[in-house]
């Protein structure tokens, strides 16, 4: 079987693949066009898809009638439609858990970052604007005792609330689809409305898979029913934020603060006006960047496509469903 690979992985996945017996092919050069991108498609059996600015959609599943799988280098899907895919019976591998951790660690730097305005101060330091000690210049807000309201309760937003809850005492209250019996358990989290939600929370911290309906979920009236204190934390996907929005709730205090590590679109404007608030961090998209989480990652993708080859079922699967029938 070929595998394509878009773009250069940590060697631990690559070796699977190729002890495994499977044909691997990576690129010379990385920045693919769509069009690069497509012929190495279709000259491949399989894809280990790094990235999400190539999506898989019916138009892709119709030029390349030779992909039988398609291995995600990531835990998020929402660059491959799902229906094109189970329609054509082409499960769709994912890398979750293994990245929890350190996207965890993201938002939970984020939610510190901002509440202490650490990049704003950062900034002035690398300007040489250190300046004399100020008791009321970019004070910070505490974090201890208070609420953090949790989008989407699953493996990544569970690892934040623990954090929050362990280093802050914080009090955890969450919106999902379905309610998280463990956490409810574990960290006494609370299940609210997505109104209650945004009215309760203090830092709210976004982690939740992405859909097109959840398009701009944060736009100026949720932004105006949130606490004047709330700390809004994104590390799940940038369509979830308005961010013209989210800049007048910023400018005009509806809101306290941001931290985002993704943005719509990705990469950000350098011209962005977010970028310029003293309330603002914004990171490249680094959740899962640590040397364990993206190893991880390249063992678990590779393991997803051996598993394949071998007629067995995908064991990271983010459509099990293909499997019914
Ligand atoms: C993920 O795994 O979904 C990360 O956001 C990287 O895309």
């Amino acid at each position: 079987m070929k595998v394509f690979i878009n773009k250069r992985i940590p060697e631990a996945g690559i070796q699977m693949l190729k002890e495994a017996g499977l044909e691997v092919f990576i690129p010379e050069h990385e920045n693919l066009s769509h069009e690069e991108w497509l012929i190495y498609c279709q000259n491949n059996d399989a894809v280990l898809s790094v990235g999400g600015e190539f999506k898989y959609d019916q138009d892709f599943f119709d030029q390349c009638p030779n992909i039988k799988t398609i291995a995600l280098y990531s835990v998020g899907f929402d660059h491959v439609d799902m229906k094109e895919a189970n329609r054509r019976h082409i499960p769709i591998g994912n890398t979750p858990d293994v990245l929890s951790k350190a996207t965890s660690d993201v938002a939970f730097l984020l939610m510190q970052s901002v509440a202490r305005r650490a990049s704003y101060n950062f900034q002035k330091v690398k300007d040489g604007n250190w300046g004399d000690f100020d008791p009321l210049h970019a004070l910070g807000q505490e974090l201890y005792g208070k609420t953090l309201g949790v989008l989407g309760l699953g493996r990544i937003g569970f690892e934040m609330a623990k954090k929050s809850q362990k280093a802050f005492d914080m009090k955890i209250i969450y919106h999902n689809r379905h309610q998280n019996e463990e956490a409810e358990k574990e960290l006494n989290a609370t299940y609210v409305s997505f109104d209650e939600l945004i009215a309760q929370s203090d830092v709210l911290s976004v982690h939740a898979n992405f859909t097109p309906e959840q398009k701009d979920l944060f736009n100026g009236p949720v932004f105006e029913k949130m606490k004047s204190n709330a700390i809004f934390i994104n590390t799940a996907r940038g369509g979830f934020q308005n961010e013209k929005e989210l800049y007048e709730a910023l400018v005009s205090k509806q809101i306290w603060g941001a931290g985002l590590d993704v943005t719509n679109p990705e990469p950000m404007s350098k011209n962005s006006p977010l970028l310029e608030l003293s309330n603002v961090c914004v990171l490249p998209h680094i959740g899962s960047a640590t040397i364990e989480a993206r190893t991880g990652m390249a063992q678990i993708a590779a393991g997803n496509i051996i598993a394949f080859s071998k007629g067995e079922k995908l064991p990271y699967c983010a459509n099990p469903e293909v499997y019914q029938n």
